[in-house]
């Protein structure tokens, strides 16, 4: 039994990717939490905690093992199953679940709604047009010109937007889809801001950038992140603050309103532009690798922050501080990725020293029980430094200790000359 005025709370982890094994650590290193649980997790999270087969897409298998562990919270990593309401499925069953409803998770699975509800809760962002058939689309494009922001309006696993100067391959895009989002281009850094929320309160993170495109100097396609890291030196003060009075306040405020309070993380992508940090996206969930370089800078109780945050009393909530210093976070992908990632390469692991460790993405064991990748981002190296460069640094000299051959890395994650071309660019 816990001692009287201290609890031992049981909390499941549902995912299977880098995001997941990010909060497993940060759930597991609060003092509040006796046994940790990922579902289906991954060889990382094995290390941490118990792993459980499921299919998480299955609202039934996901209560009932939630059920059978006695969790007194459950956590839902992935856009996929939160739009699916699986979070509904759980608190059916009278388990707290972090995570927004499905009426809720609209914000991250339908762009139209989106900017329906920032539309109505006067929050900036990029001018937009609905659009179901080409000649719409066509006209829209035209009436903001290039460069052509095409969006699905559904969920598409990374690939559904698309940014080009070309017109053609705008409208081929708007073509394949039965319904887009065709917007204003938005020009200026962008960065991701977590926010914690039961609805009615709010508690922002630590803003952090990630790093889209597979390739050096940000060119080649779109990926879902190759690295990322935070606190961003080059953030103009108050503009967390500007974030929450502009853009967060008014769409919770909005969403209760329609009578679907959004609780869980609200993950708001901004562009820095000249006229102001406007909203490129909303996530209905915690941004990956983000999470990954956010969550370490925390210094308090992580889980006690997201039960109460589940349950309706996050502003009776401890704090959560932050760690002074930075976190650097770099993705080892496989080669191919993110078109045709090479499955079964061969990793072997390093001894992870003081202030590094080694976040498990797409990973798996073999029938001889050796690691090998089994995804397109397969690794996060993630360090924590008193800045930075000295974060950075021990990033990457811990990747060059990993022997992963059919495995590559960008090499500017958070590099000094990007950070001081953003801050030059701000002025
Ligand atoms: P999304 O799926 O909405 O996050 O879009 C993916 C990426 O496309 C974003 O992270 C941006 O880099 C880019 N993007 C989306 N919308 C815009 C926009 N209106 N202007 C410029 N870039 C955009
Ligand atoms: N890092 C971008 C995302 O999680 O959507």
């Amino acid at each position: 039994m816990a001692a009287p005025g201290t609890q031992s709370l049981t909390v499941l982890v549902v995912g299977s990717g880098g995001r997941e094994h990010a909060l497993a650590l940060a759930i597991s290193k609060d003092p509040a939490v006796g046994s940790v649980h990922v579902a289906p997790g991954n060889p990382g999270t094995a290390r941490i905690a118990a792993n459980h087969p499921l299919d998480i897409m299955d609202g039934d298998a996901v209560a009932a093992l939630a059920i059978a562990l006695h969790a007194d919270l459950v956590v839902i990593g992935p856009e996929a199953p939160l739009v699916a309401g699986i979070a509904d499925s759980v608190r059916a069953a009278g388990i707290a679940c972090f995570g927004p409803s499905q009426a809720a998770a609209q914000l991250e699975g339908r762009k139209a709604f989106a900017k329906a509800v920032m539309a109505d809760a006067g929050v900036p962002t990029a001018r937009a047009r609905v659009c179901t058939d080409a000649a719409a689309a066509s006209a829209a494009l035209d009436e903001f010109g290039a460069p052509y922001v095409v969006k699905a309006d559904g969920l598409a696993a990374g690939k559904g937007v698309v940014v080009t100067a070309n017109r053609e391959a705008a409208l081929d895009h708007a073509r394949e889809c039965e319904q887009v989002v065709i917007e204003e281009y938005l020009d200026g850094p962008e960065l991701s801001l977590f926010v914690i929320t039961d609805g009615e309160s709010a508690v922002p993170l630590p803003a952090a950038q990630d790093f889209k495109r597979v390739g050096e100097n940000d060119e080649g396609p779109n990926t879902g992140g190759m690295g990322s890291y935070a606190p961003l030196p080059w953030l103009p003060a108050g503009t967390v603050e500007t974030v929450m009075a502009q853009v967060v306040r008014p769409t919770l405020a909005r969403m209760r309103e329609l009578g679907t309070p959004f609780a869980g993380l609200l993950y708001v992508g901004l562009s820095l532009t000249g006229v102001g940090p406007r909203v490129v996206e909303f996530n209905a969930r915690f941004g990956d690798p983000e999470t990954e370089v956010v969550l370490p800078l925390l210094d308090g109780p992580f889980a006690q922050v997201l039960l109460a945050a589940a349950i309706g009393q996050l502003a009776q909530a401890p704090r959560l501080a932050l760690r002074p210093g930075a976190c650097v976070g770099v993705v080892l992908a496989s080669q191919g990725y993110p078109a045709a990632p090479h499955p079964g390469g061969t990793i072997m692991l390093a001894p992870e020293p003081a202030q590094v460790h080694v976040v498990h993405a797409g990973t798996a064991l073999d029938a001889h029980g050796q690691l090998v990748s089994a995804g397109g981002r397969v690794l996060c190296v993630v360090a924590h430094g008193d800045d930075l460069e000295q974060a950075r640094e021990r990033a990457y000299a811990h990747i060059d200790e990993i022997d992963f051959a059919t495995g590559f890395c960008r090499r500017d994650i958070a590099a000094p000359a990007r950070l001081a071309a953003i801050a030059a660019r701000l002025g």
